[in-house]
């Protein structure tokens, strides 16, 4: 057995890289050509039973910066490097009628990738805990291996969806409910990094039946206006709304929110997401805990790839492959959560004298 391989959530992975749902997992094209190129799994642009409309304007846009010119901004300039992905895309427009024979094709074709369907329904009423048994068995039934449950999408208006619901314990733990009565496979759950609540969330979620939380969808956030064209850098009639950050820009947002959740719960499951380009982000998320990686701007923005991460998903592999014989490494467990401890309260860490207690004392 390889050394890359990982078995995650009782799923075995020849590689712990996985696309994440995203444009790069929207189409069995795009998939069969990810699988092609060596990714471990895909989990599919979120599918789900409402009506989806995208706006009418580019959906994605990529910032970038110099060192010549250290601002942010899509607009064109030699020299530069990827800062960020901003998106207000919604999910997937393609029905799930459509969805299910190019699954089973998928999983046919490649029965040794994980295909992780995500899916997205709405809380608050029988109706809609159906809508998720619904999706859960129809995926399932075509050979999906895993469910991710899109509790984080960032875009939406109604509140008993995506993002909005992450912080209510309650309407988690009843979709999980619903969920696990359906189906059997492994249930990953997709939070949002923007709550205040995340930990409590996580938690829910794991005793509820989660055999994973997926960390980070992206950062809500608004596009940059430009100066001279007052206009934003993305809009529609002149208009924007709160969209999504992802890339290298959330990389340590992400790491830290990973972090939280791995110190919490140690024992279960963490998929990192958030700003993956190479072996050493990759490596940081599982040096705090995560056993899987999910990539998604990196991969888009690869020239020539057909935004799926061709060369990418090379590039990890071996460095993760060269750095593992390097060091003795036989699998990501080897080294998986070593930061783990060593991230501490503040007044943990050494200062000159040892009078600091965290400022609780009132300085004489
Ligand atoms: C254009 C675009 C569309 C996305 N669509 C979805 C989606 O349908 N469902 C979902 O769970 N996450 C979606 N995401 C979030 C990504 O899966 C991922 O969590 C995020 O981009 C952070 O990873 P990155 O820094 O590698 O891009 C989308 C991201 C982008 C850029």
């Amino acid at each position: 057995m390889s050394k890359l391989a990982t078995t995650f959530t009782g799923l075995e992975f020849v590689n712990p890289f996985v696309l994440a749902s995203a444009p790069p997992t929207e189409s069995k094209r795009k998939i069969l050509k990810a699988f092609e190129a060596g990714w471990g799994g895909v989990v599919t642009k979120t599918i789900g039973l409402h009506h989806v409309e995208n706006v009418a304007g580019p959906k994605t846009i990529f910032q970038r910066t110099s060192d010549v010119a250290p601002y942010v901004s899509r607009n064109k300039r030699p020299d530069t490097v990827s800062h960020s992905s901003w998106n207000w895309e919604l999910i997937s427009d393609q029905p799930l009628e459509q969805w299910l024979p190019d699954l089973e094709e998928i999983k046919t074709t490649y029965p040794d990738r994980m295909v992780i369907a995500s899916i997205m329904a709405g809380a608050g009423n029988e109706e809609e805990m159906e809508n998720w048994r619904k999706l859960a068995r129809a995926v399932v039934n075509v050979g999906c291996d895993a469910i991710e449950l899109n509790m984080s999408c960032p875009h939406m208006d109604r509140k008993d969806m995506g993002a909005h619901i992450a912080n209510d314990e309650e309407i988690i733990r009843s979709i999980l409910g619903a969920v696990t009565s359906a189906v059997d496979v492994p249930i990953w759950v997709k939070l949002t990094p923007a709550t205040s609540t995340l930990v409590d969330a996580a938690g829910a979620a794991y005793d509820a039946g989660a055999a994973s939380i997926s960390l980070c969808n992206t950062f809500p956030s608004l596009p940059l206006m430009d100066p001279e064209t007052l206009k934003f850098e993305v809009e529609v009639d002149g208009l924007v709304t709160s969209g999504g950050l992802g890339g290298l820009a959330i990389l340590h947002q992400a790491l830290q929110r990973v972090s939280d959740i791995s110190k919490a719960y140690p024992d279960k499951a963490i998929s990192g997401i958030g700003g993956i380009r190479g072996f050493r982000e990759a490596f940081n998320f599982i040096v705090h805990g995560a056993g899987n990686l999910q990539v998604c701007t990196a991969a888009m923005e690869e020239k020539g790839s057909g935004g799926v991460g061709v060369k990418l998903i090379q590039e990890l592999t071996q460095d993760l492959s060269e750095y593992m014989d390097r060091k003795g490494y036989s699998s990501i467990e080897d080294f998986r959560g070593i930061a783990r401890e060593r991230i501490v309260e503040h007044s943990q860490v050494r200062r000159k004298s040892d009078t600091y207690n965290g400022g609780y004392d009132i300085a004489s």
